[in-house]
């Protein structure tokens, strides 16, 4: 994909915020990831695509740090991440949403979202009113226990936690998952709002209906291994072969 410098589209060669090259991961024994290349630019949208057990999941969690051994090259703003615990990739503007959310029920929603130490590298948090802004749903919810809010709520407070503790790289896993389409409409605006904003996101989703419209480029993951990567712009050329592969 990568060929001579002055062939490489504007984006390849814009200065990528993440970067795996070569990427093995391992849960114990278990060989995971096997060789993943891939990189995201700076204020773009991008989605990991495939089947269960595809290795998306495992490809997000290996950027935060949290497979077991890792083996490659994880770049993020230059620095090597291999090696680094969880904490202090987190530091470098890291924030990784699991598809579980982790929403604690015992806590109010502001006690949740104010839990997380700041990790940004300026040391500054995203402030509430703008957190507000891009989740009108939240406001007024700040004292609810976790367990009394929706699940739109809770997807979305997820989401506002790492925003508020600063992250400006973003791994979203399975947002959209069981949500009302019209929470799941908000979410794509949410997501086109921080886009907008200069954040970098990424995301692994099964509803491509949801992804579609709000992706810059996508990879295709088959067997812990990338198999294809296309822009928004080559969706339709794809759809054949994506229907194939992914059976969407
Ligand atoms: N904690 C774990 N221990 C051992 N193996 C795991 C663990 N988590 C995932 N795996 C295995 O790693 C492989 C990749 O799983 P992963 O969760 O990354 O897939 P995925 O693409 O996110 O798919 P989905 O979320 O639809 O299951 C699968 O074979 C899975 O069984
Ligand atoms: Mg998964």
């Amino acid at each position: 994909m990568t060929g001579m410098p002055g062939k490489l589209p504007r984006e390849a060669q814009a200065d990528p915020v993440i970067e795996l090259r070569g990427l093995h991961a391992w849960y114990g024994e278990s060989h995971v990831l096997h060789g993943v290349d891939l990189h995201v630019n700076r204020a773009e949208v991008v989605t990991l695509l495939g089947r269960n057990g595809a290795g998306r999941t495992s490809t997000l969690r290996a950027m935060m740090g949290l497979t077991g051994t890792r083996k490659g090259s994880i770049r993020i703003r230059g620095v090597e991440t291999i090696g680094l615990p969880t904490r202090r990739i987190a530091h470098l503007g890291v924030g990784y949403c699991p598809e579980e959310r982790g929403i604690f029920a015992s806590l109010s929603a502001e006690e949740n979202l104010l839990l997380p130490p700041v990790v940004s590298p300026d040391g500054r948090g995203m402030p509430l009113e703008r957190i507000h802004a891009l989740f009108p749903n939240l406001r007024g919810r700040a004292a609810a226990q976790g367990t009394r809010l929706s699940g739109g709520e809770q997807q979305m407070l997820a989401i506002a936690r790492i925003l508020r503790a600063g992250a400006d790289l973003l791994l979203l896993d399975e947002i959209s998952e069981g949500l009302a389409p019209v929470i799941v409409q908000a979410l794509a605006r949410t997501i086109r709002a921080l886009r907008g904003q200069g954040m970098t996101i990424v995301m692994v989703e099964q509803n491509f209906r949801f992804a579609a419209p709000i992706s810059d480029r996508f990879y295709v993951m088959e067997g812990g291994r990338v198999v294809d990567a296309f822009a928004a712009h080559q969706l339709q050329e794809r759809t054949p072969s994506l229907s194939a592969r992914l059976g969407v």
